[in-house]
């Protein structure tokens, strides 16, 4: 079983981050790769990127935010409770060759996906710089651990509560005016990685981007993670999660997001989690 040893509350309660048991996974697990979790047997395979592992305790680090009954179900676990299942590691690790300076960007909890892939080009020897944001401070999650892997760590919210009043995009520019990155890492909501891509593009900078579709098996058997990238129908939960932000479809993508959400409130109304 798949216990869990630690829970933390973060954001004010509206992500959770815990960390579980799985020494396979733990060992094999690379930047970029995710598990399928499920609560309990009646409970919804959920896709989630691992955020950290640790091979010699046997551990993986997974952060949440309660958007649907399964994530709502997830925050109900306690430390000692196991999840059902957990599959993984799943997806293709980030492809990324030492560079010279990269620039990370993260929104939300999109910061837990971007963390590991920040250390790792950091370990690498690259030039870091960091910029991530949220709505409010509350909401800016793993900015200790951030710092660490950044030369440079900018921060922002929309409200302006801390630092700068500003989106990440608009931190992104000012620091292009005076910096010639090798790639751009952008990991967040859809439409900030969108617009990432649409800055980048024109000055011909690599960029990557982790998409988050709804997944069902997590093994290429299902379609439900399609997406399209340069003009291909590619399945996201085998052939990315990373792909290409200048060939991503970005409306498409938001368009099937949305398709459920209906669904998603009734579920919530209906379990009354
Ligand atoms: Fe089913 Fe990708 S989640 S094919």
């Amino acid at each position: 079983m798949n216990r869990i040893v630690r829970r933390e509350e973060m954001a004010g309660g509206r992500m959770v981050l815990n960390e579980i048991e799985a020494p396979k996974i733990a060992r094999t697990a690379q930047p970029g790769q995710f598990v399928m979790l499920r609560a309990n047997e009646l409970g919804e395979r959920v896709p989630m990127t691992i955020s950290d592992a640790n091979p010699e305790i046997g551990t993986i680090t997974i952060i949440f935010s309660v958007v649907g009954w399964s994530t709502a179900l997830f925050k109900t676990l306690q430390v000692g409770d196991s999840y059902q299942n957990v599959v993984g590691p799943l997806g293709r690790p980030t492809e990324m060759e030492a560079v010279g300076t990269a620039i990370c960007v993260g929104g939300g909890t999109g910061v837990a996906v971007l963390y590991p892939i920040a250390r790792k080009l950091k370990s690498r020897g690259s030039r870091v710089i960091s910029i991530i944001g949220a709505r409010n401070e509350e909401l800016i999650i793993l900015r200790r651990e951030m710092e660490t892997v950044s030369d440079e760590l900018l921060v922002c919210t929309d409200t302006g509560t801390i630092e700068r009043n500003a989106l990440v995009t608009d931190l992104l520019m000012e620091v292009l005016d005076r910096e010639t990155p090798d790639v751009v890492v952008a990991i967040g909501p859809v439409p900030m990685m969108k617009r990432v891509s649409e800055i980048t593009k024109p000055l011909g900078i690599k960029t990557i981007v982790s998409l988050n579709p709804i997944m069902i098996d997590g093994t290429g058997m299902c379609g439900s993670c399609r997406v399209e990238v340069d003009g291909q129908m590619r399945l996201a939960c085998v052939e990315g999660p990373e792909f290409d932000g200048h060939k991503v479809n970005f409306d498409l993508l938001m368009e099937r997001l949305q398709s459920f959400q209906e669904e998603e409130v009734q579920a919530l109304e209906a379990h009354g989690v």
